[in-house]
This record gives C-alpha cells, structure tokens and sequence, in this order.
C-alpha cells in the first residue's frame, strides 16, 4: 500500500511530510529550529509555552507549531516582525518571574535552554516583575535531585517525562496560576513517593529547577582536588 505524501510550503521552501506530523517536527527534520520550552521530542505536545508559534496563511493568530499538525498545502512561517516580538515578551514574563536565570550546567542536560533563549531574545527587561509561582524545596533529603522550583515556569516536563517514559506518576501539580507548584503525593519527600530517582525529570528541565546533586557533588569535590593539585605543582 502506498503512503500518501503530502506537502506544505515552510519558510518559502517546499517539504513534504506524512500525515500527523506536527508543523514543529517537520521544521524540526528539515533543520529548522522553532524556539520552544515546554516541548521533548520524546513526550506528548503539551502547548503551554506559547513560543513555538508560527504563521498559518489563511488563519488570523499565530498557532503553536508543537501542537498544530502539518496539513497538504499549508503555507507557514516560521518568524517575522510580530512573532518574534510575542516571543520576546513571552520570555520577559518568564525571566520576570524567574529568580535566577544562570545556573550551573552541571545541573542537567536541558538546564540551559532558558538561560539561551532569554539572551538570544535579550529578554532580561524585568518588565513583569512580580509574584512567583513555585517553592523549592532544596531540603528534601534525597542525595540525587534538588528540588529548586523557585526555578519552575510550570512546563510540566518533569510530570510528563514521569508519567510517559516512566510511568511512574511519582510527579504532579498542585494549584494553578501564581500558585503552581510542582509536588509528589500527599506532598511527600521524593523518597516517600513512587520516585526510582531514575533522572529523567532532572535532564529534561529547562531551567534547572531540577537539578543532579551527584554531577553537582562531584563538580564541587573535583574543583576541590583540581584546587590542591595546582596548589602542589607551584610549590
Ligand atoms: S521543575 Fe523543571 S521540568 Fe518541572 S515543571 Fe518546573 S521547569 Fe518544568
Ligand atoms: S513548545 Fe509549543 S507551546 Fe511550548
């Protein structure tokens, strides 16, 4: 049986594409790169960040990409004027709200992403200062995740990767809005939860909220060493 192709016009370019491909993953497999921060290649599009949007002709507002599936003859772009200036304010409000914005890679694989995209949009206006959703609780006595949701922008990676990878569920949210916190049940430690501290929620976070305490650990004692032997040689 044949697969039907289809195709759509991406940027002034023509690709085609197979049905229930989203606009995002075929930018994505034709080398584009679409700004995102609540999506993983790997989970279910979620469509909270906004950022992906881009420009469907015949439709009247920017639409997610990560969301949207490709349809045969789509016409779409992927930036201009006024999406670009919706994504640098969508990243004020995030770095607004955000306490820190730099933190140690060492933290995780994705904790990177939205340091990059707050530069790279100049966005640290602290126009939206505000209230800040999210507590951390970094004395959650577990050797292996930190808990620094003052960190959080409620992406929901973390209980998707938990759930879809996993399947595990040892991740949830709690209230809305400014009140959003990332939990466990009953608000338990994550020892007290179904957590395998397998790391998935860590490598997936993009801003560190979560962080691996052993890479963080080893970072520290490591410098430490690297310390007293340049110490030695200069003796
Ligand atoms: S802890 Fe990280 S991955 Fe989880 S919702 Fe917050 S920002 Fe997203
Ligand atoms: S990446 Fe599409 S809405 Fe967040």
């Amino acid at each position: 049986m044949s697969v039907r192709q289809s195709t759509l016009t991406l940027d002034g370019e023509r690709h085609t594409f197979t049905e229930g491909e989203t606009i995002y993953e075929v930018a994505a497999r034709v080398g584009k790169t679409i700004p995102s921060l609540c999506y993983d290649p790997r989970l279910e599009a979620f469509g909270g960040c906004r950022l992906c949007v881009v420009r469907v002709k015949a439709l009247r507002g920017p639409v997610a990409s990560c969301t949207t599936k490709a349809v045969n003859e789509m016409v779409v772009e992927t930036q201009d004027e006024e999406i670009e200036a919706l994504r640098k304010t969508l990243l004020e409000m995030v770095a607004s709200e955000n306490p820190r914005i730099d933190v140690d890679p060492l933290r995780g694989y994705a904790s990177q992403e939205l340091t990059t995209l707050v530069d790279r949009y100049d966005a640290r206006t602290g126009r939206f200062a505000g209230a800040n959703s999210g507590h951390s609780k970094t004395d959650d006595a577990n050797p292996f995740i930190l808990r620094d949701y003052d960190l959080c922008i409620s992406c929901y990676r973390c209980v998707r990767v938990c759930a879809e990878q996993e399947g595990d569920y040892a991740i949830s949210v709690m209230n809305r809005g400014f009140h959003t916190q990332i939990t466990t049940e009953f608000d338990n430690p994550l020892k007290e939860s179904a957590c395998t501290f397998c790391g998935q929620c860590v490598q997936t976070c993009p801003t560190g909220a979560l962080g691996d305490r052993k890479a963080m650990r080893f970072a520290t004692e490591d410098d430490g060493q690297q310390t007293a032997d340049r110490r030695v040689s200069t003796q």
